[in-house]
């Protein structure tokens, strides 16, 4: 080969290692902006409710079966789960700064440690929630968040096992796919709101069941499509020539941005709402009256509702959410006629609210009325032509 033709190869070659080195380093960016902002809000929101004793309210707004009284081992796997969820996310970021590593080995050490540790509590609590308290989602989308607990205890041990060995090349491996797979909660969100924005709606599922084949492929693509680009990186960086590794950093750099727009869209649709309502100094309106309703029942509880609305407004906060919320607790608690008469007082204040109408019409579903949940259904989707779970629940009610 002629010096010229070698030397421009060595330099394709260069270049393509640092495009490689550069799409690994901008999606890096990216993880650690949205594993900043995840953590930020489940801390926020789950922790500034403990601080409040406002637990309850706060659970039932995310959770299927989010704080159940009595039930201790239940609401103790939930406390695991989301206290694991945060170190997790934050662990392993820092797990994965190279500074971090090289500046400060002891705690890189210790932190590994404890991602190990809370690896193997946020799966097993999921586990838990998963199979034992039932959640949200069909058959199918347990079996894909399970496969996904059994690979992040299994990359943690196998992290762990090489660290120990002092086998850090593979040890560098088996703790980028714990990274991947414990990112997968982040990834999965991400996914279904990039699916939201696209798609002007949900897309694949069925929104009343939170069931459909969308779901299903999110619920194991979550964690296998970044296994497998993961695989695909590494061997291109290690034995590729410089047309496969531009090609994986080109498909990287794709991914990333997808994955930053998918980031950008939960943050602002679910993740800012959260903490804004987190921060909210006012008294929160819902947990005034599910205090009232369980100590003077319904009556009582919309008579105060209304005094307060007239005379303290500023202090307490009445925005949608906070009777939409309670609602559903109450539904979840089987009381269908305090429920129906919260989401009344819901639709009062919020009469162009297609949501506050699609809530009221579930209850009457579950309170066996099926005149009035049709009426209510109809008035959500006079609201918002878009409500496909309207149009769903309305297809089912007029079934003969
Ligand atoms: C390691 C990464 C994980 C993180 C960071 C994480 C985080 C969370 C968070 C923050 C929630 C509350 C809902 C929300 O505010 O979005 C949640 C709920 C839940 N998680 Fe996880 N999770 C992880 C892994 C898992 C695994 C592996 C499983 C299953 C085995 C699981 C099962 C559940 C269940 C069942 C719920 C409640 C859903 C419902 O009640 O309908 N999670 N998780």
């Amino acid at each position: 080969m002629s010096t010229v033709a070698l030397s421009s190869r060595l330099e394709l070659n260069s270049f393509a290692g640092k495009a490689l080195k550069a799409a690994v380093g901008f999606w890096f960016a990216v993880m650690v902006a949205g594993q900043i902002a995840f953590a930020f809000t489940v801390a926020s929101y789950y922790g500034l409710a403990a601080v409040r004793g406002n637990t309850a309210l706060a659970w039932s707004k995310h959770f299927t079966h989010g704080y159940v009284p009595g039930d201790t081992m239940g609401n103790s796997a939930v406390a695991l789960h989301l206290v694991s969820a945060v170190i997790v996310i934050l662990a392993g970021m820092f797990q994965l700064m190279p500074q971090v590593r090289e500046r400060f080995p002891r705690f890189h050490r210790w932190n590994g440690r404890l991602y190990v540790v809370t690896a193997f509590t946020v799966s097993l609590a999921g586990l838990y929630m998963t199979w034992v308290r039932g959640s949200v989602g069909d058959l199918s989308q347990h079996l894909g968040s399970s496969l996904m607990a059994v690979l992040i205890m299994a990359c943690a041990t196998m992290a762990l096992r090489y660290a120990m060995a002092r086998d850090f090349r593979t040890h560098r491996r088996w703790a980028l796919r714990l990274y991947l797979v414990v990112s997968a909660s982040l990834f999965i969100r991400a996914g279904l709101f990039l699916s939201f924005l696209l798609n002007r709606g949900p897309f694949g599922f069925d929104a009343s069941t939170f069931s459909g084949p969308f779901l299903t492929f999110l619920a194991f693509a979550q964690y296998l499509v970044p296994l497998g680009v993961l695989e695909i990186y590494l061997r291109a960086k290690e034995r590729g020539g410089a047309a496969r590794r531009m090609a994986v950093a080109a498909g990287l750099s794709a991914l990333t941005v997808a994955l930053s727009v998918g980031i950008f869209a939960v943050t602002l649709v679910a993740w800012l709402p959260s903490i804004r309502a987190a921060y909210d100094n006012r008294k929160s309106i819902a947990a005034t009256l599910s205090a009232t309703i369980a100590s003077n029942g319904i009556d009582q509880a919309a008579r105060l509702y209304h005094d307060l609305k007239a005379g303290a407004s500023a202090k307490y906060n009445f925005d949608e959410s906070e009777l939409n919320t309670l609602g559903y607790q109450l539904m979840k608690a089987k009381k269908f006629r305090e429920a129906i008469r919260v989401f009344q007082l819901n639709v009062e204040a919020y009469s162009r609210s297609s949501n506050a109408y699609d809530s009221l019409g579930e209850a009457y579903v579950n309170d066996g009325d099926k005149a009035l949940a049709i009426a209510n259904y109809e008035k959500s989707l006079q609201l918002n032509a878009k409500n496909s779970n309207a149009v769903e629940m309305l297809r089912k009610l007029r079934q003969p």
